[in-house]
């Protein structure tokens, strides 16, 4: 049975930094209570130009780059996003095409801020069944754009960007060890964005009620997610017949340092063992894991041969932890380099397009 190995990363944060200093000018609050509560500092906001897609491409690239992977090899594309370009066509499908990933299936997947532990999970599982070879896993939001600016309970909290892995398949042991996935939606109500669904179609009325806002009962979700770390970290590390003490780094899902502070007791492990970047980026849900992991690697905090669990929380209820062996890229003779793939890629959608049309043009004619 091959091995799933992570063997790419990127990132893509946008440039545009809201301090709390900004938020307090919104709505009554101030810089000390949203540190001393979060830990956050700032966090970044998407220009209008930018999407969903448009963060995760960029991460993709990235990625893709340091494993030296071109886009034609892989051979599949998973998105986690709860804030997608569109209900449908599926965000990866936009990422897809934008990168040339001429043989990839491509779908997007919704588990919250716990989105890219199923994700990286289901591509590991598809990798590990011998049905795929390279992967390419990407968290991407742009919650700003579901944020309530009169609402200091949540608009405190959230941000923009966007991370990415490349997963490949190999014969050297390692990679994904172990995975947990769990959920509870009898707490579906603590932490929800209503509006635009087909229970609540967007229309006048959804908009004047704010159903198409982020809603929070932060207190609720706080308790639910500082039992969920410790145990789901526990339950990962037991099923890849881990100790506590064999782990190197903790790379926990970035909501609020409070949260990271209690499972690095429940744990007894020291906090230096835990990724904190949530005083630079805030909550930005599914991405923060990677987001998080790729800052510990580029700082040298993690490296190969390390034993890292990746452990998230968030709505529906669902929470989820993966221990791993950090791989770092594969080594090999070529260098690809994806962003020229993009020209291609373009000059592609383009001819499939145009041919689209022409086609549309005859079978009119016949009928
Ligand atoms: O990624 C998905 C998972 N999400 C999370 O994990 C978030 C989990 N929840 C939290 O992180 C925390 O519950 C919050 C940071 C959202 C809130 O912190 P808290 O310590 O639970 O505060 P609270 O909601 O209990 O509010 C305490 C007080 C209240 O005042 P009173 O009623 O005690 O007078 C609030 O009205 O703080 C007040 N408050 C604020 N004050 C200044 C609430 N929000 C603010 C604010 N600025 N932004």
């Amino acid at each position: 049975m091959p091995y799933a190995h992570i063997t790419g990363w990127g990132v893509s944060v946008p440039e545009p930094v809201l301090t709390n200093d900004d938020i307090a000018k919104m709505v009554d609050t101030n810089d000390e209570w949203i540190r001393e509560r979060t830990g956050i500092r700032e966090r970044r906001i998407a220009r209008e130009d930018q999407y969903t897609s448009t963060l995760a491409i960029e991460a993709s690239l990235k990625a893709l780059q340091v494993a030296n992977l071109a886009p034609t090899e892989l051979d599949l594309i998973i998105v986690s996003s709860s804030t997608p370009e569109h209900i449908f066509p599926a965000t990866a499908c936009i990422v897809q095409d934008a990168i040339g990933a001429t043989k990839a299936g491509a779908f997007d997947l919704l588990a919250a801020c716990t989105g890219f532990i199923y994700a990286v999970n289901m591509a590991g599982q598809s990798i590990r069944s011998g049905s795929i070879k390279n992967a390419l896993v990407i968290g991407s939001e742009t919650l700003s754009r579901f944020v309530d600016w009169k609402d200091r309970n949540t608009c405190i909290l959230f941000g923009d960007g966007a991370g990415a892995f490349v997963m490949q398949a190999s014969d050297q042991p390692g990679g994904l060890l172990s995975a947990v996935m769990r959920s509870d939606g009898s707490g579906a109500d603590l932490l929800t964005l209503l509006g635009g669904g087909a229970r609540y179609p967007a229309s006048e009325a959804t908009v004047h009620e704010g159903k198409h806002y982020i809603r929070m009962e932060g207190k609720a979700v706080f308790r639910f997610a500082t039992r969920a770390v410790g145990s789901v970290t526990r339950e990962a590390l037991d099923l890849a017949g881990l100790k506590v003490e064999d782990v190197d780094l903790i790379v926990p899902h970035q909501a609020n340092y409070r949260i990271i502070e209690t499972a690095a007791k429940y744990l007894k492990m020291p906090l230096e063992k835990f990724v904190v970047n949530v005083d630079r980026y805030g909550n930005t849900s599914t991405a923060s894991i990677p987001i998080a992991a790729v800052e510990a690697v580029e700082k040298g905090k993690l490296k190969a041969g390390d034993k890292v669990v990746f452990v998230g929380f968030g709505a529906g209820l669902t929470w989820g932890a993966l221990a791993a062996e950090w791989t770092g890229p594969v080594p090999t003779k070529k260098h690809v380099h994806p962003e020229q793939y993009r020209f291609f890629a373009r000059l592609r959608s383009l001819a499939r397009r145009a041919l689209r049309f022409i086609e549309g043009l005859f079978s009119r004619r016949e009928l």
